[in-house]
């Protein structure tokens, strides 16, 4: 079951980043904060073992203070990006309600990832409530209620602005289209709340609707948000492919994580134009940092989803394969998936099936 393999992330000819099959590929490394750099050098010692021709460049994501007095994304780390346009991401910590604003968000603006594509399939060996799970959310990844506009009118009142506009309504529709038909998916859903947000929901909405029409072999679907929430935890098998604004996806794709095991099992790819950058969606996990606690699957998967994303699938194959062989014999799971192995042994463990 946890064989099947998501092969194309990108609709061909669409990605800024080159296609190649062989060769060495320079990819830009995020460590991040936190369990970050022990995921990281997980991932790294892996790749190195299995030969995977990539050449890492690895640059440091803390927030520096520009001459305008504002923090963000250091130069060298915006360089690498551009020079590369393909990207491996650990954690980044943000301040909550104070300080600098996400710089997860600032990478998705910075480089224009409008898509952020999530695969959640069951997986042998992790016992879940479901065990026939096989959805992909996409996020609208730039805009609505993350457009960051927001400002006090006057005192105690707070004004936040979704903003959905068509360019952006319509490139992600497009993308779940594509995608969904590239990896053979028979169903898009778009997930919104029209009949409440009838302006901007509807828009979003609409854009799926004429991007359904060019792509008569995928069947579309349209469902309010909340119903979609209680079928999907009532039978994940009525869904496929879901497409969604930027707050959607953000909580409905964190929802589809637990029905297979959590965030420390699930991969995810922001897809711009001209470059992408793969992540693993949990957050910096403070409390078991720097303790060889970290259970690093979810940067390995996304690591292997960028391995395709660079067509070198053979190796994404191999990798892959390893990793689920690990994680069905059960031997040496992270503390997360309820084991005692530490970081470093579930790494070695990969690394001895690569033979
Ligand atoms: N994509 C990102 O960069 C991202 C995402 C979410 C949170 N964050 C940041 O991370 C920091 C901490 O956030 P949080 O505590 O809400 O969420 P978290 O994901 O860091 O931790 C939640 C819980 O899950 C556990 N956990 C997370 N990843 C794990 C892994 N790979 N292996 C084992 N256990 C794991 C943690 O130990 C913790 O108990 C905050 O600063 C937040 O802003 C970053």
């Amino acid at each position: 079951m946890a064989a099947r393999i998501i092969r194309k992330i990108v609709p061909a000819g669409r990605s800024g980043a080159a296609q190649y099959s062989t060769g060495v590929r320079k990819v830009t490394l995020i460590p991040g904060h936190g369990i970050g750099p022990e995921i990281t050098v997980a991932v790294q010692k892996i790749f190195e073992a299995a030969k995977v021709p990539i050449e890492w460049d690895e640059v440091d994501v803390t927030a520096v203070r520009g001459p305008d007095g504002k923090f963000g994304i250091p130069q060298k780390a915006i360089d690498s990006v551009n020079a590369n346009k393909i990207g491996l991401k650990g954690p980044l910590m943000t301040p909550v309600g104070k300080g600098y604003r996400s710089l997860n968000l600032a990478l998705r603006k910075e480089f224009d990832l409008y898509a952020n594509v999530r695969p959640c399939k069951s997986l042998d060996g992790i016992k879940t409530l479901y065990d026939n799970v096989d959805v992909v959310t996409i996020r609208e990844n730039t805009e609505g209620e993350y457009s960051g506009i927001e400002h006090e009118i006057v005192d105690g009142v707070v004004q936040s602005i979704k903003l959905i506009t068509e360019e952006a309504s319509k490139r992600v529709a497009e993308f779940a289209f594509q995608f969904a038909q590239d990896n053979k998916r028979k169903k898009v859903t778009a997930v919104h709340k029209a009949n409440i947000m009838r302006m901007s929901d509807g828009l979003f909405l609409r854009c799926c609707r004429d991007l359904a029409t060019k792509y008569p072999g995928v069947t579309f679907e349209e469902r309010y948000l909340d119903t979609v929430c209680l079928n999907m935890v009532q039978d994940p098998s009525k869904f496929d492919v879901l497409v969604m604004p930027n707050l959607y996806g953000d909580i409905m794709s964190d929802m589809c994580s637990g029905l297979v095991g959590g965030l420390g099992l699930t991969p995810s790819g922001n897809i711009g134009k001209n470059g992408a950058l793969f992540e693993s969606v949990h957050g910096t996990a403070p409390d078991i940092a720097g303790k060889d606690m970290a259970n690093p699957t979810a940067l390995l998967l996304s690591a292997i989803m960028m391995l395709r994303h660079l067509q070198l699938n053979d190796h994404a194959d191999r990798v892959q394969n390893a990793c689920y062989e690990v994680l069905r014999e059960g031997k040496s799971l992270t503390g997360d998936l309820g084991g005692t192995g530490k970081c470093s042994e579930y790494t070695a463990a990969i690394i001895s099936k690569l033979n």
